[in-house]
């Protein structure tokens, strides 16, 4: 694509992706732009799975459904698009995750002024050229045409109208939207103004989207005037660390080449040396790293739908990607931390979320590598059978079910001389694309299988949970897979649908039942419950004899699971109602789950609440529970419910009836989920965690109801366990750690002490390992594990004994540390070394940095591994510096 896209130019301002995004809020704040944080990826907006543009978290205030506190606003948002996931790697620019910089305007400032800062801040700020940008406007908007031409002095014929296919924006099928402008970087101007064309990617890049946002677009496509005139901007933060750090794609910035480094070093490749085969499975690692570890900072967790679908995808595609590098071992944990260490300083939540983006990318990543195991087997009875070829639905089926990318299927079948029928492959391939495009960005990216050709032949399921615990129903279609079968034995794993259950499907946040349907010779036990569309899809195992569609089975919830799920999810309604009462009116919720264990909360506050809170909302909860309130459970239109003050729950989609579940004077809330009769039936509610899950949003982590002695019983176990260990009384383990972590502090003091002095003795042996390049004498060297202080003393020892040089010490004080000193003495200085400058550009080889004065300086790193290389790297310079 745009390989031969090397920019000739030179003068262009190096900058970092870190100043790009400073000096563009900076720019806007001198503008009187408030400066916002970045909102979470998982938007407030229920009509999409993930934050895909900066306006999206201003679209109420666009809609003027909210005011805004503020008339201009700017941004550097985390945005995620998956539409075009297969292209990543493979042109210059295709991103999954990417920062969009923007500048908005609520009915304030309009066109005018939003062109002519976009082209202030490209051509003084960026410095760009004005010559090699080229705008682009809406085929009918002579308005922002006459403001190019006229106020900015673009010849006319180098601004480019185009029709709305690409310069109308809209968020989605609906919403807020309206004709655009996009600026346009030329890296071939020399190609000349004849036949302009902006599509071509090897010689433009857009690189800043300017939108006119004036219309509401209704659900018929009719487009109505917005009350105010907005502006709504995205520039693309890679995009411009690409043109202004002269690389030929976006992988290849700071922003994302160290964690291809990364990548390519566990793979033992170089980067530059790589196949393109090669180069595009590190890019896709670079880049769908950066997605993952954004994603579960924002508390989103791998599943079979939805957004936690799509991070399982992108897991998936590391690990996969990994494998075609040659890398057989999990590795993504590793280069996870190259990209949170890249994250953090804009956005420190990656790290202190580090330890649940880790596990998530083991759990992930070990259960990928067995499936993965299960394909190689797969693979392995295909070939068993010596087919002519491989065929492309076996082929896909390895790469849709199993991970198993095409290449691997090709070397393992050519092992056995086989091949793969590669266009079968691609033609069952493109099928698939073309479905999943069909699928906009908004839509739950979950394969559907073969249930949508079934769809018109099934009757959809009748629910009747909310009654009955077991019912009669009959088999409507039977899946292996995703694939529709007529029967399946004993010991598959199935996904059966009925014409009636009684189980519940995963939504609202609450889990799936549990159950069993069972006929005359048949058991299958169902593990889950999903809905796919109309129809209820239950997941399970063939126990004992065979099902087939048309079978009459018995199908039955297990009760306990259903009370545990419904306690938590009751609780977690008097959970919100105690937020709302005694924290804060306006709290509202950002997720929810509701298991049989437990019940998770996030919504949206400002900060953390107190103990004391958290203490009065855990009672107020208890008090209800005890109160004994009854549910009154009633449908009624939507406009009714509102009317009587229910509360919505997120993400929730509703018909225009809707279930109202009301704890009169207590809860009221819209919710398609079960819950306990009465509170009573609760028990108790407890507490366990509050935490932050990103900026703004906060997570209540609580027990209620049968699975609290659960919780008890595994906290009871600690403090059994703890009160053995330490031979004391339960009440007593806390007095006992205090007086313990005091003995281990001193103990502590006295061991760096000693080892001080032991790092001082130690060193005294060095001297002979001094070396002299051009007269003057020097010494590098490792000590180990010794502390910064004792490393500084050794140091300034080392080079009274050396009398005049230069000393540079390092060493690993504790795992994940590394730190460097460098004493010179004046002849070393004389020859245009300074200690401060030098021990910061050794520190940086060691992932770190610091300086100090040009005689002595002390600095710092992460990466213990690089160290023998780095003082290598610092013998080598001082023997270049002082000759010999
Ligand atoms: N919302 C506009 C875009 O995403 C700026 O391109």
């Amino acid at each position: 694509m745009s390989v031969n896209q090397t920019p000739s130019h030179n003068a262009l301002p190096a900058l970092s992706g870190a100043d790009i995004r400073q000096k563009f809020l900076a720019f806007y704040a001198a503008r009187e732009h408030q400066i916002l944080d970045s909102a979470s990826l998982v938007p407030e907006d229920p009509t999409v799975l993930l934050t895909i543009a900066g306006m999206l978290p201003f679209k109420p205030i666009f809609l003027g459904q909210r005011t805004a506190e503020f008339d201009r606003a700017t941004t550097a948002q985390k945005c995620i698009r998956t539409n075009d996931i297969e292209n990543v790697g493979r042109t210059a620019r295709h991103h999954t995750f990417f920062e969009m910089l923007g500048n908005f305007s609520f009915g304030d400032y309009f066109k005018r002024e939003a062109i002519a800062w976009a082209w202030q801040l490209s051509t003084e700020v960026f410095k760009l050229p004005p010559d090699r940008l080229v705008p682009s406007v809406f085929r009918e908007d002579d308005e922002a045409f006459a403001i190019w031409r006229d106020d900015i002095g673009i010849p006319a014929h180098r601004i480019i109208r185009m029709d709305e296919a690409d310069n109308f924006w809209t968020s989605g099928p609906t919403g807020p939207c309206g004709p655009c402008s996009e600026i346009y970087y030329d890296f071939h101007p020399e190609w000349g103004d004849d036949n302009i064309d902006l599509e071509d990617d090897s010689r433009f890049i857009e690189y800043y989207n300017l939108v006119f946002m004036q219309y509401n677009r209704d659900a018929a496509g009719k487009l109505t005037p917005l009350d105010a005139q907005n502006i709504d901007t995205g520039l693309g933060l890679e995009r411009m660390a690409q043109i202004l750090q002269g690389v030929p794609n976006n992988y290849e910035t700071d922003l994302i080449f160290p964690i291809i480094q990364t990548a390519a070093e566990i793979a033992g490749l170089d980067y530059q040396q790589a196949g393109d085969a090669q180069k595009v499975s590190l890019k896709v690692i670079g880049d769908h790293v950066r997605a993952v570890i954004h994603m579960v900072t924002d508390g989103i967790t791998a599943s079979n739908v939805g957004r936690g679908y799509v991070l399982r995808r992108l897991i998936r595609r590391v690990v996969r990607h990994g494998r075609l590098l040659g890398i057989e071992k999990p590795f993504t944990t590793q280069i996870a931390e190259t990209a949170i260490a890249l994250s953090e300083q804009a956005y420190p939540a990656v790290r202190t979320r580090q330890t649940a983006i880790k596990n998530e990318l083991d759990r992930e990543e070990i259960q990928f590598l067995k499936t993965l195991e299960r394909g190689e087997k797969r693979l392995a009875d295909i070939l068993e059978g010596q087919p002519e070829k491989v065929s492309g639905k076996d082929a896909f089926e390895l790469y849709d079910t199993y991970g198993f990318p095409l290449e691997l299927t090709q070397e393992i079948a050519e092992e056995s001389g086989i091949a793969v029928d590669e266009a079968g492959f691609n033609e069952a391939m493109e099928h698939q694309r073309q479905r999943s495009k069909e699928a906009h960005e908004t839509i739950d990216l979950t394969v559907q299988g073969s249930l949508d050709s079934l769809a018109d032949a099934i009757d959809s399921t009748e629910f009747v949970g909310y009654e009955q615990a077991d019912t009669q129903s009959k088999v409507e279609a039977v899946l292996i897979a995703g694939e529709s079968v007529n029967q399946a034995g004993i010991g598959r794993e199935v996904q059966v649908v009925l014409d009636r259950t009684p189980f519940y499907a995963e939504s609202g946040g609450q889990i799936g039942d549990r159950g069993y349907l069972s006929g005359e010779n048949l058991v299958i036990r169902v593990e889950d419950v999903k809905k796919e569309g109309a129809f209820f899809v239950h997941f399970g195992k063939v126990e004992r004899g065979a099902v087939a569609v048309g079978d009459q089975v018995s199908a039955k919830i297990d009760l306990a699971c259903r009370r545990r799920a419904q306690a938590n999810h009751t609780a977690t309604h008097l959970l919100q109602a105690a937020l709302k009462s005694l924290v804060d009116e306006s709290i509202s919720q950002a997720g929810s789950l509701v298991d049989f264990d437990r019940l998770r909360f996030d919504f949206h506050a400002p900060e953390a609440l107190s103990a004391e809170q958290l203490q009065q909302v855990e009672k107020q909860v208890n008090t209800w529970i005890a109160e004994a309130h009854s549910a009154d459970v009633q449908t009624m239109p939507i406009a009714e419910a509102k009317a009587r003050g229910a509360v919505a729950m997120f993400g929730e989609k509703y018909g225009d009836d809707v279930r109202v579940i009301d704890y009169p004077g207590v809860s009221m809330e819209l919710c398609g989920g079960t819950h306990v009769g009465n509170t009573a039936e609760i028990g108790v509610f407890k507490i366990v965690a509050e935490t932050g899950v990103a900026a703004g949003i906060r997570r209540i982590e609580a027990v209620a109801g049968p699975a609290i002695l659960d919780y008890l019983e595994v906290r009871d176990r600690i403090v059994r366990d703890l009160s053995e260990r330490f031979k004391t009384k339960p009440e007593e383990i806390t007095e006992r750690v205090t007086s313990l972590q005091s003995e281990l502090k001193t103990a502590q003091k006295d061991l760096a002490a000693l080892k001080s002095e032991l790092a001082l003795a130690k060193s005294d042996q060095l001297i002979g390992q001094a070396e002299t390049f051009g007269d003057i004498p020097v010494l590098v060297a490792n000590l180990d594990a010794v502390e910064p202080d004792a490393l500084k003393a050794a140091a300034e020892r080392l080079l009274q004994k050396l009398g005049e040089g230069a000393v540079v010490l390092g060493s690993v004080p504790e795992p994940g540390k590394v730190s460097l000193v460098a004493a010179f003495s004046k002849p070393v200085i004389g020859k245009g070394l300074q200690a401060g400058k030098f021990i910061g550009g050794i520190a940086k080889l060691c992932g770190g940095g610091g300086g100090g004065r040009p005689n002595f300086a002390q600095a710092g790193g992460r990466d213990a591994d690089k160290l023998p290389a780095a003082l290598e790297a610092a013998k080598v310079q001082l023997k270049e510096a002082l000759g010999g």
